[in-house]
């Protein structure tokens, strides 16, 4: 069992106006809830909002440079947060982006006392074919760097085809998956491995997160579209906090 997470990716969505709807989120005991919204907004999140954590949705490998139109996990903390997402299936699709860079992204987010949530998933094709799992288990291995602990890092399983489609996978799915990522965890990081927090993301809504959160390796989710409005995201932090 890991920390319990709620965590709201807003990707390129999100206005000064909407950083109102974090001050009426509430974390139930037990249960941390994070905000990611668009990079221009954390340092604002973070003055405004309380009991909800901030955090960036990528970074850069290096800590400073000629980097036009990056972001170091060090700026980011600076502006307030405390997490940041790393190789979110977006931008492994969009930037190219290899698990070896995920990896380095994470050891900057370490470095700049971040705690890193790294993402991994497959495609629908990879998931209809039959090495599923093992495709799955590359990509965990390749992007978590050996320094990963259960303070440091959090993964976050989201299949591809799930990520705002409206469809998840079915319960055994979900609960198959997060046994092998934390089997290979445990192998991989012994007592940390037990402990780190593994979230589902993926059309997770207030009326399938219960079900989720059934799932023994499922210590939270990552949430897209319904994170952006306080009244989707509440029931599925209350749902979490009540697994
Ligand atoms: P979704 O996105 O909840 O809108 O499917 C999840 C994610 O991409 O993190």
């Amino acid at each position: 069992m890991g920390r319990k997470l709620a965590a709201g990716n807003w990707k390129m969505n999100g206005t000064p106006a909407m950083l109102d709807g974090l001050k009426t989120l509430s974390a139930p005991n037990g249960t941390q809830v994070l905000i990611c919204p668009p990079a221009p907004l954390i340092h604002r999140a973070a003055q405004i909002a309380g009991p909800v954590a901030i955090g960036g949705q990528d970074c850069h490998t290096q800590a400073s440079g000629a980097h036009t139109g990056d972001t170091a996990a060090s700026m980011l903390k600076d502006a307030g947060a405390t997490y940041v997402i790393v190789g979110h299936s977006e931008r492994r699709a969009d930037h190219a982006e290899t698990n070896a860079q995920i990896r380095a992204k994470a050891e900057a987010a370490y470095a700049a006392g971040l705690t890193a949530i790294i993402c991994i998933g497959e495609s629908e094709a990879e998931r209809l074919g039959p090495d599923c799992l093992d495709i799955i288990a590359a990509q965990l291995d390749g992007s978590t760097p050996d320094g990963a602990t259960a303070d440091n890092t959090v993964i976050a399983y989201e299949p591809i085809w799930a990520i705002g489609t409206g469809r998840v996978p079915t319960l055994d799915q979900i609960i198959e998956t997060h046994d092998m990522i934390r089997e290979k965890l445990t192998n991989r990081f012994a007592a940390q491995g037990t402990t780190m927090s593994i979230l589902y993301g993926g059309s997770v809504k207030p009326s399938n997160a219960a079900e989720i959160f059934t799932a023994q390796n499922v210590d939270g989710a990552l949430v897209g579209g319904a994170s952006l409005k306080p009244d989707d995201f509440q029931p599925i932090i209350d749902a979490l906090a009540a697994s």
